[in-house]
């Protein structure tokens, strides 16, 4: 049986040579994810943008700061979280993912939550919210009404909290949307303390490894 460090490589090298969607042909570099494989909490974007597309990490453009500053903000480094996206490719002028390239690419972001199995998931805008909900056979709203709320689900056999929230990106575009944002990652760090002082309801073999 593999180590969750070696299944984790596994994927990452699927990743980097897959050609499941168009979307590889306009690709510098995949962008698979980063951070912690023991982190509770995994923060889930849309696409890979243009910086993260020349340099193959998600979240190093201008939506990336806000995001560090959110972190820093709540006590968080990127270090301990997990940060992905949806799609792993950029699109090109980027454009919004289209169905397809996200059906494409959802078994990568299944099996990463499989592999590091988040007790909280953050879903970053809707494309990333919609999925993750329709996927955990919940029901999907506006934005507007469901960010900053907790919902119980199972995604991969895994149970979790999915947290939807506002992209960072959005935030940029309209800055009123900044302060709801920060609320946000303040009752996200209450949620995190709140699963972390209550035992996990399934172990696993993972979790003896
Ligand atoms: N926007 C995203 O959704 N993901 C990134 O990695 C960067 C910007």
């Amino acid at each position: 049986m593999k180590s969750k460090r070696e299944e984790y490589r596994h994927l990452v090298n699927k990743i980097v040579k897959c050609t499941r969607c168009p979307l590889h042909k306009s690709r510098k570099n995949p962008v698979p994810g980063e951070g912690s494989l023991d982190s509770e909490i995994m923060f889930v974007g849309e696409a890979p943008g243009r910086k993260e597309d020349e340099r193959g990490r998600p979240f190093v453009g201008m939506a990336g700061k806000l995001l560090s500053d959110l972190l820093t903000k709540i006590g968080l480094s990127r270090d301990e979280v997990y940060i992905t996206n949806i799609v792993k490719c950029r699109p090109p002028g980027n454009r919004d993912p289209r169905p397809e390239e996200i059906q494409a690419c959802l078994p990568y972001l299944l099996e990463q939550i499989r592999i590091i199995k988040p007790r909280i998931i953050v879903t970053l805008g809707r494309h990333s919210g919609k999925t993750l909900f329709e996927t955990a056979r919940l029901k999907w709203a506006p934005l507007s009404r469901i960010h900053g709320k907790p919902y119980t689900g199972v995604v991969e056999d895994v149970n979790v909290t999915l947290y939807p929230t506002y992209h960072p990106a959005a935030a940029l575009y309209n800055p009123s949307l900044r302060e709801v944002l920060e609320q946000d990652f303040r009752r996200l760090a209450e949620i995190l303390e709140e699963i972390r002082n209550k035992p996990k309801t399934r172990k696993t073999l993972f979790d003896y490894m």
